[in-house]
């Protein structure tokens, strides 16, 4: 195990059967439909390419990048577009892929800007939800796992850009951003 992570908190084999169920609740939920599914960079990459190898509908793959928190752990609450969507979202079915929500802040700003462009629906897949710490009133349609409001890395998550290409979820130990 990697020297920096304190313990596994997900291993793959549970991230997988995970991302198999839901990649499956989807697909029935949007049968018939082509929805546009929106990956978050960097952070949700990995999770929506194993995501959309488990959904059997017709989709369209588009990327955003928004500003995250840098070096810090703390979210800074303003949100930044880096990068916006190639395709027009109007009339479309969006369904947002993120790999945590944790104060909230950057789906409930990313869900209204969407909106506000006259999407047909937008729905929300997050693989973990930190529900204690939500500040602001928003919840995802799809979630991988609950988890306690620990700092954790891997399977795309960072910390300073690092530990995104561990195949688990782990808890950073805290000396090293401490
Ligand atoms: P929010 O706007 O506070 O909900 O922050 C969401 C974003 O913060 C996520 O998409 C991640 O990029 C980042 N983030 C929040 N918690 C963690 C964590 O525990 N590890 C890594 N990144 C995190």
């Amino acid at each position: 195990m990697n020297p920096d992570i304190e313990r596994v908190l997900v291993t793959e084999a549970e991230i997988a059967q995970s991302v198999k169920k839901l990649g499956q609740e989807i697909s029935q939920d949007y049968q018939g439909r082509k929805p546009l599914v929106i990956g978050i960079l960097k952070g949700s990459v990995i999770f929506m390419s194993d995501l959309v190898r488990q959904m059997s509908v017709d989709l369209e793959l588009d990327f955003m990048a928004v500003s995250s928190y840098g070096a810090s752990t703390e979210s800074s609450g303003v949100v930044k577009i880096i990068k916006d969507l190639d395709r027009v979202v109007e009339g479309r079915d969006l369904i947002i892929v993120e790999d945590i929500v944790d104060t909230g802040r950057t789906l409930a700003y990313l869900k209204q800007l969407l909106a506000n462009r006259n999407a047909a629906s937008i729905k929300i897949v997050a693989l973990l939800n930190k529900e204690s710490r939500r500040e602001v009133a928003i919840q995802a349609d799809y979630i991988g796992f609950e988890i306690d409001d620990l700092f954790v890395v891997g399977y795309g998550m960072d910390y300073s850009d690092q530990y995104r290409g561990l195949p688990y979820i782990g808890v950073l130990k805290e000396d090293v951003y401490k």
